[in-house]
């Protein structure tokens, strides 16, 4: 039997066909466009999302006999809010988890309400991505809109509703809507009256690998997938990458370089950062994770390499670094704001320390070893935690390029582990697809006989010494530059 797995991402939904025997047999990947309305927002068209997913399903099987296929389940962009009226229609574009328009109804929470408060019922704070504050943002400057609102869904839980018809979601990704009473696994229904919505209006909660139904007829003629196919709940695109990279035992730790960079600790109870820097979510094997999010990772890089160098050879990007650690130019990355550790949406980009000597390469190598030290962040307020973190599995496009997993290693002090399978949250929605239909015993199971180590990179005593320096400097630029930010924002 086949299972698809769905990694509903911001810049493109990429699909992945894997076999029982977990080896990948096909991919397909569609773009579709993010629109920034104002600085600061992030919107895009859910129907995008489904034009981009029936047309990578006719890619992904055309060599395949589609009742060949058990199941499909996703990894979804988080947080973002998707709000259907009575007829399931979509009431206006999402607003993704990048957007930073809420600040205003965070400082509601955060203060009016309290961080205390919002963290006992949901065990967390508000930050401007979350989706609670984004309903709030809705009833205060869309009214007749949020009246209409029927269903609240999140991106990949739409998808799951187009292919199944039922409104559904899964534990990893409701912790993120602010709604979620993360450690009793249950919508909290004070945040619900906190926020002015209705029970009835969020969807049914399902654990990741669990199946909430079967395609349905009518989407059977639309997306060309039997109705024998099953799906699978899925995961918030975070906890499907650390079910792909095999990150489910205690004390694990992945991170994630893709337009978002995310530094995920699997843990098997519920447990809280006592500053709520660092998330407290429900993983997708059933237990709970901490995650810390930066909002622009290999996005920064993207950026630089697109729209201001003009340069499309990323490979090559670092292949002339040398000198590791000895760079004089430094990069701050919060080119949407910052979550992780900031909660800044005001936040914004940075190169300091340029000379007239500064060449093309130190900026690009600034750039990401910006990114890095971003990161680096949330590994510190874990270890503060008491989390011993040693190595980690690294996926998402930058992790794809050696140069950037050495620098990952020296700057966290840490081994990378590299694994068969780079497609993360894809093949992760793809073992929960495969455990739900019963393939596997569990999460688990599936991944213990799936994913192997293939590589480890080490880091190099020298140049973790250098990096701890620069680490150091560049810790102290952010609160240099805060009140400028928030003056010119
Ligand atoms: C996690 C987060 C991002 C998105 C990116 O909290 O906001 O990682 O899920 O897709």
């Amino acid at each position: 039997m086949l299972y698809i797995g769905v990694d509903l991402g911001t810049s493109a939904v990429k699909l992945v066909l894997m076999n029982e025997e977990g080896e990948i047999r096909n991919s397909a990947s569609k773009s579709y466009p993010l629109s920034f309305p104002q600085t600061g927002w992030s919107e895009q068209n859910p129907e995008d999302w489904i034009s981009g997913i029936k047309e990578g399903l006719k890619e992904l099987l055309k060599d395949e006999k589609v009742e060949d296929v058990d199941g499909i389940s996703f990894g979804g962009q988080m947080h973002g809010l998707v709000i259907l009226d009575e007829n399931d229609k979509v009431l206006r574009p999402a607003i993704l988890w990048n957007d930073g328009r809420t600040s205003e109804e965070c400082e509601y929470l955060n203060n009016t309400i309290g961080r205390e408060k919002i963290a006992a019922l949901t065990g967390n704070m508000a930050f401007t991505g979350f989706t609670a504050p984004k309903l709030l943002w809705v009833k205060k400057h869309e009214p007749e809109i949020f009246d209409k609102i029927a269903k609240i869904m999140l991106p990949k839980d739409y998808v799951a509703y187009k292919l199944s018809g039922v409104h559904c979601t899964d534990a990893s990704d409701a912790s993120g809507m602010l709604l979620y009473d993360v450690k009793n696994r249950k919508w909290s229904d004070e945040m619900i009256d906190i926020v002015g919505i209705k029970k009835e209006q969020l969807a049914k909660v399902f654990e990741s690998y669990e199946v909430v139904g079967n395609v349905s007829a009518k989407a059977s003629e639309e997306f060309g997938l039997p109705t024998s196919v099953k799906v699978i709940a899925g995961a918030g695109d975070n906890a499907a990458g650390a079910v792909g990279t095999g990150t489910t035992s205690n004390g694990m730790c992945s991170v994630s370089i893709g337009t978002s960079g995310t530094v995920f600790i699997s843990t098997d109870d519920f447990a809280m950062d006592p500053t709520n820097s660092m998330h407290s979510f429900a993983h997708s094997n059933g237990k709970y994770h901490f995650l810390g999010c930066m909002l622009s990772a290999a996005s920064c890089n993207k950026w630089w390499m697109d729209d201001i160098v003009n340069d499309k050879d990323y490979s090559g990007e670092l292949k002339g670094v040398k000198e590791y650690g000895k760079n004089k130019v430094f990069f701050l990355p919060y080119l949407m704001g910052e979550r992780t550790p900031h909660n800044n949406p005001n936040a914004r980009g940075a190169f300091i320390g340029m000379s007239m000597d500064t060449t093309k390469q130190d900026m690009t190598q600034a750039l990401i070893e910006g990114v890095t030290f971003g990161l680096r962040d949330s590994i510190e307020i874990a270890r503060e935690l008491g989390v011993k973190i040693d190595r980690v599995r690294a996926i998402g496009g930058g992790a794809k390029n050696p140069e950037w997993c050495r620098i990952l290693a020296d700057v966290m002090n840490v081994k990378v582990d590299k694994i068969n399978c780079e497609e993360g949250p894809g093949f992760g929605a793809c073992i929960l697809a495969a455990v739900g239909c019963g393939k596997f015993a569990s999460v688990e199971e599936a991944g213990a006989k799936l994913i192997k180590v293939t590589q480890t990179i080490e880091q190099i005593p020298e140049e973790v010494e250098l990096y701890e320096k620069k680490y150091r400097q560049w810790k102290k630029m952010y609160p240099a530059l805060k009140d400028i930010y928030d003056e010119i924002v």
